[in-house]
């Protein structure tokens, strides 16, 4: 099973393929900014990605959309659309 680290609490977690990055830091105890109950609305759960960007599902034409939409970074994935398919690494502003 791939591996998630939250960083910069390093928590780490096995989760099954395909699990959302959102689904695998409520696992882990961790808040998930949201204002759409994880919906694919308010772009609020993005995460920063710091090593693993490849091991993530390729983001969708939605989810490209709402990082445009929030003049998001190029190593930035809305938690609730994207995929663990291998091991990563990423962080938030507020954990
Ligand atoms: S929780 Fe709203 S877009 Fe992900």
């Amino acid at each position: 099973m791939p591996t998630v680290t939250l960083e910069p609490n390093q928590i780490t977690l096995e989760v099954p393929f395909d699990t959302l990055l959102f689904d695998a830091a409520c696992r882990a105890g961790l808040p998930v900014a949201s204002s759409c109950s994880a919906e694919a609305v308010c772009g609020k759960c993005v995460m920063k990605v710091m090593q693993g960007a490849q091991n993530l599902s390729v983001p969708s034409d939605h989810e490209l959309k709402l990082l445009r939409r929030d003049s998001r970074g190029a190593n930035e994935r809305i938690s609730c659309m994207a995929r663990v398919q291998g091991d990563c690494s990423v962080t938030t502003g507020y954990w």
